[in-house]
């Protein structure tokens, strides 16, 4: 009676037999070249203390906030928050959201409508993806990166009726790579359609004081997804946007509305990740790292196998789920923590290897990490 339905073992079996099963892994002391924690800030203890000490001076001694935003949830930290976004992304409003996957499906559930079209780059994000299927829209892929399928694409439809809405991210989580944003928002400003930018890996990264990309080329966008669980170090998600648009998401956004808010302690968090952005000099480091990386795949002849890429996330392209598994597994023999990208998280025949690099990094660790790479490939 409790057996797994027939259905859902042979998508188990599926997995097992393209050697794609997914498991959870469990805590480990390996040299980290696979979370998204790039500046550190998980375990900055000025953070963590900065956070707990604001609580503690005004006493709000509080594990939960009770309920949704719109019922009991609303805690007085989320405006402290979304003030501070404003200013920091210089924009004008900010809506949290308890993560970058409830953000992106409550964005792309409520607000492209029935007759609207949705062109999206081929290598969105899971969460993107899953917020399109949920909406009435119509939506069309262009290629990776690439401005003439866009241009193509908006051409072959742009004459249907409704608006149009462009969405790509501004790194690529299981690429690196970065679009020509510039280009893409020339575009959606000809053709009028709206442009949404996923900013989750470039925030803490890109830009000045790690702002992101849209605010660095000084680009009007719709919309930008920015997340707090990668380079912030914690947990959590905002859209920036316009007044309008974040009291249509307040309304409408199931993700946001059906679903208990933040805790004091997360938003208290998120606060104090955001001044530390402001101030710490781990985004040079960072850099210092990545030229670094960059400049050692050159020296070992590695670069036609790595995706161009200025961001923390660098990926050798090492074809079939067999063969990259068993090469992380041998790295993580060897102490490195690598994670190998499967298909069918990406396409076959693009498997990968991706080294997420952070500020605490060594250049040894770079440099012995990147040798034993030659080994296998
Ligand atoms: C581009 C992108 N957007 C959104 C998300 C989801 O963010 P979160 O981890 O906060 O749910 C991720 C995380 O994997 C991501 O890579």
């Amino acid at each position: 009676m409790n057996k797994l339905p027939i259905k859902l073992l042979q998508k188990l079996q599926n997995r097992q037999t393209e050697n794609a099963l997914r498991n959870l892994g469990s805590e480990n002391n390996l040299v980290d070249f696979s979370s998204n924690d790039y500046l550190g800030f998980s375990a900055n203890e000025a953070i963590f203390n900065a956070a707990h000490n604001h609580l503690v001076a005004n006493n709000i001694k509080q594990n939960g906030v009770t309920g949704s935003r719109l019922l009991t949830g609303n805690h007085d930290l989320y405006n402290m928050v979304e003030q501070q976004l404003c200013h920091f992304y210089n924009c004008e409003s900010a809506l949290v959201f308890n993560s970058g996957y409830d953000a992106n499906l409550g964005f792309f559930s409520c607000v492209p409508q029935r007759d609207d079209i949705i062109f999206y780059d081929e290598y969105i994000h899971a969460s993107i993806r899953d917020g399109i299927t949920m909406s009435n829209a119509k939506a069309y892929k262009f290629k990776h990166n690439n401005l003439e399928d866009l241009k193509d694409k908006m051409l072959r439809y742009i004459n249907e009726d409704g608006e149009k809405y462009v969405v790509t991210e501004s790194v690529f989580s299981m690429d690196g790579d970065t679009p020509n944003l510039k280009a893409i928002s020339q575009l959606c400003k000809k053709n009028t359609a709206h442009l949404i930018v996923d900013e989750a890996h470039a925030i803490g990264v890109l830009g000045p004081t790690g702002s992101g990309l849209i605010k660095a080329l000084k680009l009007d966008v719709f919309a930008r997804i920015i997340t707090f669980g990668k380079a912030l170090g914690c947990h959590g998600a905002a859209i920036i946007g316009s007044d309008l648009l974040k009291q249509y998401l307040i309304n409408f956004s199931r993700s946001f509305i059906y679903t208990t808010g933040l805790s004091p302690h997360s938003l208290a968090t998120i606060k104090f990740a955001n001044e530390e952005l402001e101030k710490t000099s781990q985004i040079e480091v960072l850099h210092e790292n990545i030229s670094f990386f960059k400049s050692e795949i050159n020296k070992l002849q590695l670069k036609d196998k790595f995706i161009e890429s200025n961001s923390a996330i660098h990926c050798c392209i090492i074809p079939g789920n067999d063969k990259v598994k068993t090469i992380a597994k041998a790295f993580q023999e060897n102490n490195f923590n690598i994670k190998p990208i499967l298909s069918p998280t990406v396409p076959k025949g693009q498997e990968r290897l991706r080294f997420c690099l952070h500020s605490y990094n060594s250049k040894a660790e770079i440099s012995q990490v990147l040798n034993l790479l030659t080994t296998f490939v």
